[in-house]
């Protein structure tokens, strides 16, 4: 196990489960993103995302379930992914020790080659869970989404003494839509499973403040971190594979060496138009078109 520190952001290389055991205080984090592995047979570096049976898969996300649990604080909150598949055992596990909120659809436009004998996978499902229903943060003011009413003209309110515009803004529903993290956006970085910033920063905003800790144990690219970090939060992350925790110190803590190596962003292809190279960039959240 090694840990790696800077300006409120912790970053540890090794197995989430020990490192929640050894080093993670009961009810010290107040936010904690869980984006595990899968079991659905991706490979992450040299890490094979398949267990040999559903109860093998269960019985190690079980513990690590547990731990979070244990870490987050009484006013905390957990947002949970999974696969499809394993999302109805994480719901049946979690519901008898948290409560769940919300049942949140991450959906994505479709890319590439779909599956052409069934209805292609296009959503990734999210639990949104606390631990005391009375009393947990949900900033509903800094993730407000313009609300679709269809109409052309703005629609007015005629209910009170004086009419006026309905109010065009909403707390976002539990249909999710944001783009999966393409090679042409700047936040690209080389992993099987990255997930957007923009999501990151809708969960981060709602159910955290400034100051307050956010915990990721399978860190991946450091999502979670670097939008904590934009957003004033303190991070703990967690990963296993030595190639994903060089992009965390990049990315988290502003690393530009280790270990004799040079850590640099990924380089891109650039397009060629009209004999000239053109760079590709897109972004896909307002606040991070200036993003890592
Ligand atoms: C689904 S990915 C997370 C992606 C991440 N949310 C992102 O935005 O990049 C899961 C990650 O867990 C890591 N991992 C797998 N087993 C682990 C373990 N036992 N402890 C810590 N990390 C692990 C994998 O290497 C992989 O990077």
């Amino acid at each position: 196990m090694a840990k790696y520190e800077k300006d409120g952001h912790i970053i540890y290389h090794g197995d989430a489960l020990e490192i929640m055991k050894q080093e993670i205080p009961d009810e010290s984090i107040d936010l904690v993103f869980v984006d595990p592995p899968y079991n659905i047979g991706k490979k992450f570096a040299d890490f094979h995302d398949k267990w040999s049976s559903d109860a093998e898969y269960t019985n190690w996300a079980y513990q690590w379930i547990d731990e979070c649990i244990r870490i987050l604080k009484p006013t905390g909150t957990m947002y949970l992914m999974s696969s499809t598949q394993a999302m109805p055992y994480f719901d049946l596990y979690v519901r008898d020790k948290l409560t769940i909120l919300s049942r949140i659809v991450w959906y994505y436009d479709s890319s590439g080659v779909q599956a052409k004998k069934y209805f292609g996978s296009m959503y990734e499902p999210i639990l949104h869970c606390v631990k005391n229903q009375k009393a947990y943060c949900f900033n509903a003011n800094d993730i407000l989404v313009e609300a679709k009413t269809g109409a052309k003209r703005k629609l007015i309110d005629y209910r009170g003494d004086t009419p006026k515009p309905y109010n065009s803004k909403k707390v976002a529903g539990n249909v999710w839509e944001f783009s999966r993290v393409r090679y042409r956006m700047k936040e690209y970085e080389e992993h099987p499973s990255q997930k957007p910033m923009a999501l990151l920063e809708r969960i981060i905003r709602a159910s955290s403040n400034k100051g307050d800790t956010v915990l990721d144990p399978f860190s991946g690219t450091f999502t979670t971190a670097a939008v904590a970090k934009l957003l004033g939060r303190n991070s703990i992350s967690i990963e296993y594979q030595d190639t994903y925790i060089k992009i965390g110190l990049r990315r988290v803590l502003g690393m530009k060496e280790h270990q004799g190596e040079k850590l640099e962003a990924v380089k891109k292809n650039t397009k060629i138009k009209n004999g000239r190279g053109v760079k590709y960039e897109e972004k896909s959240g307002d606040l991070f078109s200036v993003s890592s």
